[in-house]
């Protein structure tokens, strides 16, 4: 799927933040320790919360959605997820810990997603191994059992995000207590463990490195509703700064985007924080800065390619280092078809700045690259065609409608009557 984007526009006006992604894919998978159905309010309308809808219909739960609320019941009859749809979002991964707690089993396919770098799953899987799991590693499945898993003491190398999650999903149910050092922060651990917590679950210490579950012997209905996304948040504030535009972003909680409004008021945007929404006015003249990306609070490795984009017209050199993953600068060859002047040293990207950028083909790659290249053709001269949309899609709620209310003018290639 393309879309063609109208160059030269200013975004302003509003936009209304959807539920998180990044929340929401964990909540599904834990909604299946639950002994009760589970309803979810406002669940974002992405692909990606397509898949793993999917996923738990296959393993035989049962899942009822009135709009944007879901609601999920029954129980598994397998605890093999098909691959086809594992190999399409790496957050499949994340139904290992709960199949495994639940059920004693889970066999899953390693994980596919978005292509950035390699993405292995060791942590979870050393973790789990502590809570007494048994893990076999097949030519392209990994198979985990375990008669009862027991509380443990886990300490993380790194603080992965998924890692994270699937060993608070498996520890809630298990017996005994856990605790997972160096664990990640991001708001969206915080998250799960309040949706959990809601089902009854005792974890105490989410959003700080030490995390601690005291396994219950079971969990119980709720309803819940995620915390707003915060990289689409970015990602909108990002838009309107390069736009040189001026607009309100609604629904976001403004603490969770401090590394970006921090970054975006050192290029001279103007960010006004309110209780839960922000106001973002773009500055004609961009200032270059620095920006390495970290685990959470720092700056988030999911807005770094929007940010380079916007990067691209500062008034001079701007560098950003990928800290996070290893090979995910897969924006800046497009980004350079558009006139960004921008060369990568190893993890380190140096963006020249002073580029006017035109209108050209150019290819999402990924989830985030995508959302630059839309980013950058808001910005440039003429029209921009971003082919293979659809990882956009993946992450994004209506993010051309949401855009186009804001005075874009973007087009889906295919829709007839509407060439630009
Ligand atoms: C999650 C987010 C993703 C975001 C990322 C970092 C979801 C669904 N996805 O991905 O949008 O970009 O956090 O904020 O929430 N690592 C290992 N071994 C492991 C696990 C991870 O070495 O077992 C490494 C990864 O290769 C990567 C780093 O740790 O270099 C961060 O990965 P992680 O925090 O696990 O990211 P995800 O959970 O995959």
């Amino acid at each position: 799927m393309d879309i063609l984007i109208k160059g030269n526009t200013k975004l302003s006006g509003e936009v209304e933040i959807s539920s998180a992604k990044n929340s929401i894919l964990p909540i599904l998978a834990a909604s299946i320790l639950s002994s009760e159905p589970v309803t979810i309010h406002k669940v974002p309308l992405i692909k990606d919360v397509f898949i793993i809808a999917e996923i738990l219909e296959t393993l035989g739960l049962q899942l009822e959605w009135k709009q944007q609320d879901i609601t999920i019941s029954g129980l598994a009859f397998s605890t093999h997820p098909p691959f086809d749809l594992v190999r399409q979002i790496r957050a499949s991964f994340l139904l290992m810990g709960p199949l495994l707690a639940k059920y004693g089993k889970a066999r899953i396919a390693f994980p596919g997603g978005c292509a950035i770098g390699h993405r292995p799953i060791d942590l979870h899987l050393k973790g789990l191994q502590r809570l007494g799991a048994s893990i076999h590693l097949t030519a392209g499945d990994v198979m985990a059992t375990a008669q009862r898993l027991y509380g443990a003491h886990i300490y993380l190398d790194y603080p992965s995000v998924g890692a994270t999650e699937n060993l608070i999903m498996a520890a809630s149910i298990a017996e005994g207590t856990s605790y997972i050092e160096n664990a990640a922060r991001e708001p969206e651990i915080v998250d799960l463990a309040n949706f959990i917590n809601a089902m009854g679950g005792k974890i105490s210490g989410a959003g700080t490195g030490l995390i601690t579950i005291e396994g219950v012997k079971k969990l119980s209905g709720v309803e819940y509703q995620a915390i707003p996304d915060r990289i689409e948040a970015g990602t909108y504030m990002v838009a309107v700064a390069a736009t040189s535009g001026n607009a309100l972003i609604k629904n976001v909680i403004p603490e969770h985007v401090k590394a970006v409004s921090a970054k975006l008021m050192e290029t001279g945007a103007v960010i006004e924080e309110e209780k839960n929404q922000l106001w973002v006015q773009g500055s004609q003249e961009v200032q270059p800065v620095y920006i390495k990306t970290l685990p959470y609070p720092g700056f988030p490795t999911d807005m770094q390619a929007q940010m380079m984009a916007y990067l691209s017209r500062g008034k001079g050199s701007s560098i950003i280092s990928e800290s996070v993953f290893e090979n995910r600068f897969m924006h800046v060859p497009e980004l350079k078809r558009m006139g960004a002047k921008i060369r990568i040293e190893g993890r380190t990207s140096v963006i020249e700045g002073k580029s006017r950028l035109t209108g050209t083909t150019v290819k999402a790659s990924d989830l985030r690259a995508g959302a630059a290249l839309v980013i950058a053709g808001m910005m440039a001269d003429g029209i921009t065609m971003v082919k293979d949309h659809q990882h956009v899609e993946r992450g994004y709620e209506n993010l051309a409608q949401k855009l186009n209310l804001m005075g874009a003018e973007i087009h889906y290639r295919d829709s007839p009557g509407q060439a630009l």
